[in-house]
């Protein structure tokens, strides 16, 4: 009989301990990922769940500080590029090996976020991700940024340096000692997703795209197997976006009015360089086809009062532009596609709030 009770009593401790993550194993890992071309509000998702998931780690996997990341809390505008969002909700927030590092950005953040009042003690990194040298930045400016439209960060010679094994790594340099994280994720995770499907390496317009993994696989480099990921988020917008050249989007939507009217409403303007993005309306055809490479199961699809406000309702499909006399006609499209199309999708939300998405949790 005591031993019986004795069972017991190990198996609640051991569930208390595991819900709260202290038992060195992971529960599980949700991943937000964007499915567009960057900026389809991965911030505001991710800084929800980061608030009330109950998450013990919020995690980078890949990019730099070419990533721009807007979170709203309590009406106030705050923007970071590397450093992941859960340093705002009291979470530990790890840059991990996939990523590539700029000293001066990480310092630069650190001291932003110092002055705001937030803890970043919080904030680690991986002492396996690459550093992103200042020859980096200058081969960027004289290359990729004029040619490929690139953000100018670096992004493309460090991870080319990386892959040629010529890398040099952040435990090569002792200024990060306070701030390495050479420990085993535990718990309950959450990956934080940069850029977006079509500036993924493989799956994008190559050379069109960056330089990194933006597929929810590439969350695994952090060091878990996938059978560990329970949930991924898939963000878009409403409409497309695209900063940076690439031939899908012509300098010529520019000149557009309606979409015109969506880069003012919409603010369509970089966070990280601050340049115009050019729009489109909605390609229904890739929105569906990064679902499905993604395995999105919450789709979370921004901006619908931009739309609404312009009081224009249209994407293409199969090629062909399509109108519709309301955004509940629209909707109403879009689902019908998706669900068809997409199985693993249980949840479709849409949001016109740049705070919170209803039903997210
Ligand atoms: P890189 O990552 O700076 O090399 O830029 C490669 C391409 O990806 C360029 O077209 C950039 O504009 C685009 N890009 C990189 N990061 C982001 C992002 O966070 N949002 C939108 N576009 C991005």
């Amino acid at each position: 009989m005591a031993g019986f009770f004795g069972w017991i009593l190990i198996h609640y401790i051991y569930n208390i301990y595991n819900e709260k993550g202290i038992k060195m194993d992971i529960k599980y890992v949700d991943v937000c990922c964007g499915l567009a071309w960057g900026d389809e509000g991965k911030g505001k998702i991710v800084s929800q769940l980061a608030r009330d998931g109950g998450y013990n780690f919020v995690c980078r996997w890949a990019g730099g500080d070419n990533a721009g990341h807007t979170i709203k809390i309590k009406n106030k505008v705050y923007a970071t590029h590397l450093i992941p969002s859960g340093v705002f909700f009291g979470v530990t927030s790890i840059i991990g090996p996939g990523c590539v590092v700029n000293k001066e950005s990480f310092q630069k953040e650190l001291t932003y976020l110092k002055h705001l009042g937030f803890d970043t003690s919080l904030v680690k990194v991986s002492p396996k991700a690459h550093l992103v040298l200042n020859h980096h930045i200058s081969e960027d400016l004289e290359k990729q940024h004029k040619t490929q439209g690139s953000t100018a960060r670096g992004i493309a010679p460090a991870y080319r340096d990386k892959y040629a094994r010529a890398g040099h790594r952040v435990e090569e340099d002792s200024f990060f000692d306070k701030y390495l994280w050479d420990e085993k994720l535990r718990g309950k995770v959450l990956c934080e997703g940069a850029q977006g499907v079509w500036l993924d390496i493989d799956h994008g317009n190559y050379p069109y795209v960056t330089s990194s993994s933006t597929l929810p696989y590439g969350a695994c480099s952090l060091g878990f197997p996938p059978q560990k990921i329970r949930k991924i988020f898939g963000a878009a917008k409403i409409y497309d976006t695209r900063s940076g050249s690439d031939p899908l989007f012509p300098e010529t939507l520019i000149e557009d009015p309606e979409l015109k009217q969506i880069i003012e409403k919409g603010r369509e303007f970089g966070t990280t360089t601050g340049r115009v993005r050019k729009v489109n309306w909605l390609n229904l055809d890739k929105l569906i086809e990064a679902i499905i490479l993604t395995g999105t199961g919450i789709l979370i699809i921004s901006k619908v009062d931009i739309l609404e406000d312009l009081d224009k309702f249209k994407l293409t499909y199969e090629s062909k532009l399509i109108e519709f006399s309301s955004l509940d006609d629209m909707i109403m499209f879009i689902n019908y596609h998706v669900r068809n199309q997409c199985k693993y999708v249980k949840k479709l939300l849409y949001s016109d709030n740049p705070e919170e998405v209803p039903s997210l949790l």
